[in-house]
């Protein structure tokens, strides 16, 4: 079976097309690079031994789709393509409506031009919002976004769901991401964002390897465990494997699906603080701050439907996670 993954070469797709390469599928990548590096193709080589087809280039360009539709006989769609960086959506939504919408309505356009009615597409937990009680269910209302990134997300949802009210015939199923971290054993792939990070294990890395002083603990008086902000943290190599488990279920099922792709555990800032000084001896110095504003004191999820629907069963832990993040980042450098 062929699969198009757009958004191939980032963080997440890399570790799918792994994966998907791993189980027999043959994989083109649409990727037009805007946060990652084209190596990541002949990185995905050196893991698999197995080459994915690479275009560079935008998924908003309808005619570039166009053509890689016609040249291959595409069976089914994963669509990771898009802009992530919460805040920066903040100071620019016109740039992240347009790509992270323009990308998928685009894409679906040329999806129904060619008969191609099979997609998986990268959602998140930013579309449950703060007024749902954890653990989220994929049947709590969604809504209540609080930065564009995330509202773009739910549009994004909303647009799928009127699509296979149109078009019966369509194949959807909608992932819900929470915190992946980890990286794949070879060290070869991983979370590589430019600049200060702002997620909290490419910072506790960088405090690691001591190019950054300290890390920011973003407030201690949220009602949690310790009073940090507690979060479902997974193995990206978990999340890429619960992508193959999708597929098999966008191939058999027509209608709408939507999975929490989660261990179903909350870990808290500190834990994860502990969890990577434990494994990997290094002492990371921390200094509490003000809460960030948008964030909420807990986001975990229930595991159940992926779990009971996709036969999704997550392999890795705390430790792999912390321990994997830390070794991509020192081979990187
Ligand atoms: P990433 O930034 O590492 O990967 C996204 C890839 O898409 C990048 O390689 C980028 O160059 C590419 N891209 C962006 N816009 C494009 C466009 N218009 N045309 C072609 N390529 C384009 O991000 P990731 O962490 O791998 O996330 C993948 C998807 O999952 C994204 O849609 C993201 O919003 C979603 N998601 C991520 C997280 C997370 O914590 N990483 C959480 C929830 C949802
Ligand atoms: N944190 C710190 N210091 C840091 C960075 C983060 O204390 O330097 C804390 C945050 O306050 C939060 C936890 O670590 O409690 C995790 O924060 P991240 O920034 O790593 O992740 P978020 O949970 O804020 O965001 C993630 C994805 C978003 C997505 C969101 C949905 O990165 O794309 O989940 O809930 F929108």
């Amino acid at each position: 079976m062929k699969i198009l993954v757009t958004g191939g070469c980032g963080y997440i797709g890399s570790h799918t097309c792994v994966e998907l390469l791993e189980h027999g599928y043959e994989v083109i990548v649409v990727d037009n690079l805007v946060n990652s590096k084209r190596d990541v193709i002949d990185k995905i080589k050196e893991i698999t031994g197995k080459s994915v087809i690479f275009y560079e280039g935008n998924v908003q360009e309808e005619k570039l789709l166009v053509s890689i539709f016609k040249k291959h006989k595409i069976d089914a769609v994963i669509h990771f393509a898009g802009l992530k960086a919460v805040g920066e959506s903040v100071k620019k939504p016109i740039l992240y409506y347009q790509n992270n919408l323009d990308s998928t309505l685009v894409l679906l356009k040329v999806m129904e031009q060619f008969d191609v009615k099979k997609i998986i597409f990268s959602s998140s937990a930013t579309v449950y919002g703060s007024q749902n009680k954890v653990p989220f269910k994929e049947s709590d209302p969604v809504g209540g976004t609080t930065n564009p990134y995330g509202t773009s997300k739910l549009f994004i949802e909303h647009i799928l769901e009127d699509l296979v009210v149109a078009a019966p015939e369509f194949h959807v199923v909608i992932l819900r991401y929470f915190n992946p971290i980890g990286a794949h054993k070879s060290g070869l792939i991983g979370d590589n964002p430019n600049g200060i990070p702002n997620n909290l294990m490419p910072y506790i890395t960088k405090v690691a390897s001591g190019e950054l002083e300290y890390l920011n603990v973003f407030g201690n008086d949220y009602p949690t465990k310790d009073g940090t902000g507690v979060r479902d943290y997974i193995h990206v190599v978990d999340l890429a494997d619960g992508h193959v488990k999708a597929l098999d279920k966008v191939t058999k099922e027509k209608g709408i699906h939507i999975y929490n792709l989660v261990t179903g555990i909350g870990y808290s800032v500190l834990e994860i603080v502990s969890a990577f000084e434990a494994v990997n001896q290094i002492k990371i110095p921390y200094v509490i701050k003000e809460r960030r504003d948008g964030d909420i004191a807990e986001c975990y999820a229930d595991v159940q439907k992926a779990k009971k629907e996709l036969g999704f069963q997550t392999k890795y832990g705390i430790q792999d996670m912390v321990r994997d993040s830390y070794q991509f980042y020192i081979k990187k450098k």
